[in-house]
């Protein structure tokens, strides 16, 4: 069997996607182990899943730093030291900078819950609800130099219900989420993906 693809996963919260790249991984034939876990900030649910599973963490805090271009290179060493084949931002609600994506480019993986381009940022199920939307969903995307602008791996859809909140549409958009993060990104491990004219297909 070839050697499994390393990832970095980065999250900043409770960390239910990573938690399902941690159980996806565990089968050998996934083909993508998680060499380490980082965050932009301590004691969050999503860092305690990787040491339970035994990965090793990282911390690097912008407020640690006087600019944001320092914490971005620091950031960036940080994985780099790990070298990964890919970087998955599951959660991770920094955007990362220039010099992390001139280091990685065309390996760092978003997912971002609502269906790009509609409702990029950190609201994107408050957003679609706002907007009154009947259907959202998730997108795993390369990361680009905009907002949840880069070419689409993936999406699925969710429908809106009546009588959603935030938080209910944001739980049922994440079921579907780990999902499909889950086989891309094995896909991804196994076949590659090429990228031409912003389309994203799997196999190299
Ligand atoms: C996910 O829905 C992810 O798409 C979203 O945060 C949630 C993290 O959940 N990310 C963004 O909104 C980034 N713009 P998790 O911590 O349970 O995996």
């Amino acid at each position: 069997m070839p050697q499994p693809s390393r990832l970095v996963v980065l999250v900043s919260g409770a960390g239910t996607n990573l938690q399902a790249l941690i159980d996806a991984s565990a089968d050998p034939a996934y083909g993508a182990e998680i060499v380490a876990v980082g965050a932009d900030r301590s004691d969050i649910e999503g860092l305690a899943r990787a040491v339970r599973a035994g990965i090793p963490t990282f911390v690097v805090k912008v407020k640690d730093f006087d600019e944001r271009a320092d914490w971005d290179a620091a950031l960036t060493d940080q994985v780099a030291g790990y070298a990964p084949d890919a970087v998955v931002l599951a959660g991770f609600m920094k955007l990362v900078g220039s010099a992390f994506l001139d280091r990685f480019e065309g390996r760092v993986l978003n997912t971002h819950p609502a269906l790009c381009p509609s409702f990029p940022g950190t609201s994107g199920p408050a957003e679609a609800l706002a907007y009154g939307v009947k259907v959202t969903g998730a997108t795993l995307f390369v990361v680009d130099a905009g907002i949840d602008t880069g070419p689409i791996i993936a999406q699925t859809t969710v429908p809106v219900a009546d009588d959603d909140d935030v938080e209910s549409l944001h739980e049922r958009i994440k079921v579907a989420e780990r999902n499909m993060l889950v086989e891309s990104v094995g896909r991804m491990a196994r076949e590659g993906i090429s990228v031409q004219n912003r389309r994203v297909r799997f196999g190299s």
